[in-house]
């Protein structure tokens, strides 16, 4: 068991697109281990490589925080989205202390590979599917702040900005 550090906005590493992974081996499930202690250690519901530092398409999500309900994809990709689209608060462990109301489409559709490398093939719905499209975002560098309006952001930002005492001046949001 060990518990990664979480990268934290506005680090580079979280702007780069993820490389797909090749093969699927032990260190792979070694660094899927280590996400889900992680996460669960930081109280979240879902982490993406990148946030740990290692720019792969690799996501953990639980939900509901029982094991049974972990879930890990490798190279997961999105082939539909349906249902409605509904606003929720959502967080980041990237963007601590920072929430905001983002629409996502209540049902999603998604394939990938199982720790095992086996293919799977999922439709999550309702907050599962709010994780995963988030996690899957990250893979591609977008943020959940990319998806709510410039203004808001702008302002959350400035006073995420203030709190973890950053004083750099640019455009990195
Ligand atoms: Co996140």
């Amino acid at each position: 068991m060990a518990i990664l550090e979480i990268r934290k906005f506005p680090d580079k590493i979280l702007r780069q697109q993820a490389q797909p992974v090749a093969d699927i081996t032990d260190p792979e499930r070694k660094l899927i281990q280590d996400m889900f202690d992680t996460m669960c250690f930081a109280k979240g519901v879902g982490l993406a490589a990148p946030q740990v530092g290692i720019s792969k398409r690799i996501i953990v999500c639980n939900p509901t925080g029982e094991e049974a309900d972990g879930l890990a994809i490798i190279n997961p990709r999105i082939i539909y989205r349906k249902g409605r689209k509904v606003k929720d608060c959502e967080g980041c462990l990237s963007i601590p202390t920072l929430t905001a109301e983002v629409a996502r489409f209540t049902i999603i559709g998604v394939v990938g590979k199982d720790p095992a490398g086996k293919n799977i093939s999922l439709e999550a719905r309702d907050l599962l599917a709010r994780i995963i499209d988030h996690e899957t975002d990250h893979l591609n560098g977008t943020l959940f702040i990319d998806k709510i309006g410039f203004l808001k952001r702008k302002m959350l930002v400035g006073r995420y900005k203030k709190k973890v005492g950053i004083t750099c001046v640019g455009r990195w949001y």
